[in-house]
């Protein structure tokens, strides 16, 4: 080879390689406001120098954050220094605080080959700057070979709330927990964290002056007998928010009132209507007894209570709750209406208004601020309040339009104890919101003027955690959810693209699990079901993260290592059950999803179904209405029936084989009221409006054919109808559509 063609060949091996290099390794989540990728690396090595501009603790802390982070992850030992010679070293990592930001959450990144410039407002821009530099370092790095790309970040967020949420109470997480789940806020530049103290089911902050508020409602007797609780004490809270505030993270405390107190009533039997006695609530739900509205007590106690949670939590935003407060004790108690009286209040929701505006005016005194859910709108909202927009965001919109700060939480967007996906994945309260629908939420409400938008402070991610037990579940839910929602709250409107964020996102799996986190790894099936041949069809499965391994089986087994790798479509012709799972490189795995592959023959098989639509609270008697529509359909799944949204009714009948004599228990899961009716009797009611929910009931099963009808309904809100059952070696599984007959 001559010399010239050598030097064309490695640039060219030199710029494919730093092309590769940018591709792969540039993925800061959330994506930044601005960002230009130039040639060439910064090397990090022993003659790094980390300068400060500035003798500050502060200051001083974010460089050591660098040198130590560095040290983890290469062993490298650098210093964070105030600036201490005249010549610049050749290899500078300079933090230096200015002040022509506007934002004091803006910053930017400037690397180049010798020098990496962070310049900020405040401390917290200069925090968000490492935080991108941190993202931008290899996730396996050697100390030889540690480097970032020269590039230019100026950045700054979209919205000044960026919260997350998390109920302590319906289960309780350590302290050393509570800080990885800041940890990982912090990472992605949430600011906000939202912590669910009380509870029906459990008070989880000691307050001096109310002692029994732990000895006795931080515990509750479980169904099974076993004692379940724990609190935190004033100094371990006061670690956490310092912990906090070292990230650049507010804590919002919630003080639940008037409703979900029930903890606090067991504790405290005469701050109810009704004197008690009570049990801490073992029940997930909504709870009839609540503070009672008429005693001067309640008011005592709760300012109470809350000056002690003033001295602890720094927070403009203090939280006060005010979501699911039934009136039903409120109506009948002398004190109640004795108050309502003498307020010339018209109504309970007037009262409730009354007692927020009393817990308000206390706290404004003091200089602080309540938020609450939504419901504090009903009966008027107090002058100051902030509102939470979590049953959809018309809360949201009204308090906005009549200028107040608002939160959006809604449902649909921002509940992280929905299902992340619809295949294998564990309990969850139901409800679907997948990363991509997370990725879509737009905080800001079209029927917003522009005016009016500006009361949307940001949004929020709650964690409640009523099927939500251990910390590896938690991490399961928030993550890599959360990821999607930081980009929604700090990154503009107009950048975001949720195929460019699927690429970034791959290293984070790798940077996730790194720090030990448990994640969602997305499934090869995402939605539950049936595949349906009449002949040789192709199955074919999705790869979600390039850089992995999608295995199977069809006899079905687990997918393990060993398994059959996924490659390209491929044949089956007999039925099966099909199980796939995602296999990253680091380890981490998807749940196993599984397919029920079955053969049918389209002239005898299937179920004749009537559609009907109509607004019903609980199912109709179909046989006097007359179908919309009506027809044939193979599986059970609404998608086949193609319904609209909300307000219809289907019923499905003809008959299903049962092959073998045994004990079959059928598994009825609907969004809202579903009956099954086996053999021309009723077998499981599943009736009324409710989210995802799912009954079942065993029955005796001799083989042959029997008649089977399935009723159904759907009010508003989701919709969903799945029939599973298992039996003595069948093991749970959605019923394959081969056993059912339409004659
Ligand atoms: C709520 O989810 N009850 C605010
Ligand atoms: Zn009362």
């Amino acid at each position: 080879m001559k010399k010239t063609s050598a030097i064309i060949f490695s640039l060219i091996f030199l710029f494919t390689s730093i092309h590769a290099y940018q591709k792969e390794i540039v993925s800061v989540i959330p994506k930044p406001v601005k960002m230009e990728i130039s040639n060439g690396v910064f090397k990090f090595s022993n003659q790094t120098k980390i300068w400060i501009n500035e003798p500050s603790d502060e200051l001083q802390k974010l460089g050591d954050l660098i040198a130590s982070s560095v040290n983890q992850s290469t062993g490298l030992k650098l210093f964070a220094t105030a600036k201490m010679t005249r010549n610049i070293p050749r290899s500078l990592v300079l933090l230096q605080l200015k002040k022509d930001f506007q934002s004091k959450e803006a910053y930017t990144l400037d690397i180049n080959q010798n020098k990496i410039t962070i310049s900020a407002g405040s401390g917290a821009g200069i925090f968000y700057a490492v935080q991108s530099l941190l993202q931008l370092m290899p996730v396996n790095p050697d100390k030889y070979n540690f480097s970032v790309p020269c590039l230019l970040i100026e950045d700054s967020p979209r919205f000044q709330w960026r919260g997350i949420h998390l109920d302590v109470c319906r289960h309780f997480f350590p302290v050393e927990f509570i800080k990885k789940y800041i940890d990982v806020l912090a990472t992605y530049k949430m600011n906000t964290f939202h912590w669910h103290l009380t509870e029906d089911q459990g008070w989880r902050i000691e307050i001096k002056k109310y002692p029994k508020l732990t000895e006795i409602g931080a515990w509750r007797k479980e169904a099974d007998g076993k004692k379940y609780g724990g609190f935190y004490t004033q100094d371990q809270v006061r670690d956490i928010v310092q912990y906090a505030k070292d990230r650049y993270i507010n804590v919002v405390p919630e003080i639940e009132m008037p409703g979900h107190s029930l903890a606090a009533l067991a504790s405290y039997p005469e701050l109810s209507c009704t004197g008690g006695p009570f049990e801490v609530g073992n029940l997930w739900g909504v709870i009839e007894d609540v503070y009672c509205a008429g005693n001067d007590k309640v008011f005592d106690f709760l300012q109470d209570v809350l000056t002690e949670v003033l001295n602890l939590f720094p927070s403009e935003y203090i939280h006060i709750g005010g979501d699911e407060v039934p009136k039903d004790r409120w109506k009948v108690c002398p004190k109640c209406q004795a108050r309502i009286k003498s307020e010339g209040l018209k109504d309970e929701a007037e009262l409730q208004s009354y007692f927020i505006q009393r817990i308000e005016k206390y706290l404004n005194l003091k200089d602080r601020k309540i938020i609450g859910w939504d419901e504090i709108l009903e009966g008027g909202l107090a002058p100051n309040a902030a509102v939470m927009s979590w049953r959809g965001v018309e809360g949201g919109i009204a308090a906005a339009k009549a200028n107040h700060n608002v939160v959006m939480s809604p449902g649909t967007h921002c509940y992280f104890d929905h299902y992340q996906g619809l295949n294998g994945e564990p309990k969850a309260i139901g409800g679907y919101t997948n990363l991509e629908k997370v990725y879509s939420y737009e905080p800001v409400p079209d029927a917003l003027t522009g005016n009016e938008a500006k009361y949307i402070m940001g949004a929020q991610a709650n964690v409640w955690t009523e099927y939500i037990e251990t910390t590896n579940h938690v991490e399961y839910m928030l993550l890599p959810r959360m990821l999607a929602l930081s980009e929604v709250v700090w990154s503009p409107k107009e950048s975001r693209d949720y195929n460019d964020f699927s690429k970034r996102i791959e290293k984070h799996y790798d940077i996730l699990s790194k720090k030990n986190y448990n994640f969602r790894v997305p499934a090869p099936i995402e939605e539950s079901g049936e595949f349906l041949l009449t002949g040789k069809k192709s199955i074919e499965l999705k790869k979600p993260i390039k850089n992995s391994i999608v295995r199977y089986t069809l006899d079905g087994s687990e997918p393990i290592e060993k398994s059959k790798a996924y490659i390209k479509p491929f044949k089956i012709s007999k039925a099966s059950l099909l199980k796939a799972k995602t296999f990253l490189k680091n380890d981490r795995t998807s749940v196993t999803a599984s397919l029920t592959i079955s053969i049918i023959d389209t002239t005898t098989n299937g179920l004749n179904y009537n559609y009907y639509e109509g607004d019903w609270t609980g199912l109709p008697n179909f046989e006097s209405l007359t179908p919309t529509k009506s027809g044939k359909i193979y599986k059970i799944s609404l998608k086949e029936i193609k319904p609209r949204e909300d307000h219809f009714g289907i019923s499905l009948y003809g008959f299903i084989k049962i092959e073998k004599d045994g004990e079959y228990t059928f598994y009825l899961n609907s969004d809202d009221g579903s009956k099954l009716y086996l053999n021309n009797s009723i077998l499981i009611d599943n009736d009324g409006l409710h989210g995802s929910k799912e009954a079942s009931a065993k029955t005796i099963l001799k083989a042959g054919k029997y008649p089977i009808k399935i009723l159904y309904f759907e009010g508003n809100g989701d919709q969903s109808l799945k029939l599973e059952y298992e039996s003595l070696g069948i093991s749970m599984r959605i019923i394959p559509a081969n056993l059912f007959f339409n004659k």
